[in-house]
């Protein structure tokens, strides 16, 4: 238990039962996930209508699909019948329409009811009125982000504004054109952690120099501590005998036509509340979802994106994807080395934060004025 008062070098965190109690998750998922812009699918992975993926969503299955028009759709995964889950695959392909595997309601790409059996023999059912329940749909950098609240908070302050805060400047993240490039790799990691512990790690590199030995090589200064990802405008500059952002400083794939000279041999990192990470290298750019399931499992769903040559050329990408894939494992083995001690009486009254881990102090004020939020 952190004595109080802290010595101004030190910060609280959240107490222990912030991330262990299955009520404080269950108000987490109705105030943060299901309220919130959360980047769900990549909609390359939904090429042709009629293409579909679920996901977990807070206390909801959400199912995107593109429409006959060529339009993303989401929708909740419920049939408006009696409510079987329509879509029981996490992905998958339909010719025209949506059946319920149930008694057989029919909704066409568009989430509306085309057919049901018998429902010529009830002449008083507007179809229009038993379609799906759409679900609020944006698409940037390439992924449908969907928001499950009535009446979604601004795509621009509450989603884009993290990429322009961090950066310094509304164009930085576009010179990378994460939307027009192709996926070399996808790696799911299961965390047995809660997802703020993730979110915590990914803020702070008060680790990197313990845990990261190859990430420190090719980006020298986060041997420090220094924190990336909390100094506006601020790439962290590969180290001079380092060729490219690789597991062993070697060559990587040169660099993304619109990067600029400032942004080159350079790592930035935007953190996008509540579940997504996105990393940006000049030759690359990696993005994390997170699907947080309980109050001790987080689903993260990482994505390598290349330039559409680089992946067309079945150039080798292993040694380009080993290096974060290497901090992903370090990372998420440390939040699960945490997770089990969240329970324990030291921890009751939480921990503390050094000083540069004191902006973790940030995150911890947006959960709590979220779930205190009506
Ligand atoms: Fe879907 Fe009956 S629950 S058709
Ligand atoms: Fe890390």
């Amino acid at each position: 238990m952190p004595p109080l008062p802290l010595p101004p070098s030190l910060a609280a965190t959240l107490p222990g039962r912030y991330y262990t109690d299955p009520d404080l998750f269950r108000a987490e998922q109705e105030r943060i996930f299901e309220r919130r812009w959360i980047c769900a699918v990549r909609g390359a992975d939904l090429a042709e209508p009629g293409a579909f993926r679920t996901v977990q969503i807070g206390r909801e299955n959400v199912l995107v699909t593109r429409s006959r028009t060529g339009a993303l759709r989401a929708f909740l995964n419920v049939c408006r019948h009696r409510g079987a889950r329509l879509c029981t695959e996490t992905e998958g392909r339909v010719r025209r329409s949506l059946r319920c595997p149930y008694h057989a309601w029919t909704y066409d790409l568009d989430g509306k009811l085309i057919a049901a059996p018998h429902l010529v023999r009830m002449p008083d059912v507007d179809r229009s009125a038993f379609g799906l329940v759409a679900v609020a749909l944006r698409e940037w950098l390439g992924y449908a982000w969907v928001c499950l609240a009535d009446e979604p908070p601004s795509f621009e302050a509450s989603v884009r504004s993290a990429a322009v805060e961090r950066l310094g400047d509304a164009a930085a993240i576009d010179h990378y054109g994460t939307e027009r490039l192709a996926l070399g790799k996808r790696i799911s990691y299961d965390v047995r952690a809660n997802w703020k512990l993730i979110v915590e790690n990914f803020m702070e590199c008060y680790h990197c120099a313990t845990i990261h030995p190859e990430l420190t090589h090719v980006l020298p200064e986060f041997a420090s501590g220094y924190a990336a990802q909390y100094y506006v405008g601020h790439g962290a500059a590969f180290g001079d005998d380092v060729a490219g952002f690789t597991v062993d400083g070697g060559e990587g794939f040169g660099s993304l036509p619109e990067v600029t000279p400032e942004q080159d041999r350079r790592y930035y990192a935007v953190t996008v509340k509540p579940t997504v990470f996105v990393n940006l290298v000049p030759d690359h750019v990696i993005l994390h979802r997170m699907f947080p399931l309980a109050e001790d499992r987080t689903v993260v769903e990482c994505d390598w994106l290349y330039a559409p040559e680089v992946v067309a050329s079945g150039a080798d990408l292993s040694r380009s994807v080993e290096l974060f894939h290497r901090v992903n494992a370090q990372d998420f083995a440390a939040c699960e080395r945490t997770q089990p001690a969240m329970v324990s009486r030291a921890y009751r009254d939480g921990g503390v934060l050094v000083p540069t881990e004191h902006h973790i102090g940030l995150f911890h004020a947006w959960v709590r004025e979220q779930l205190d939020a009506a």
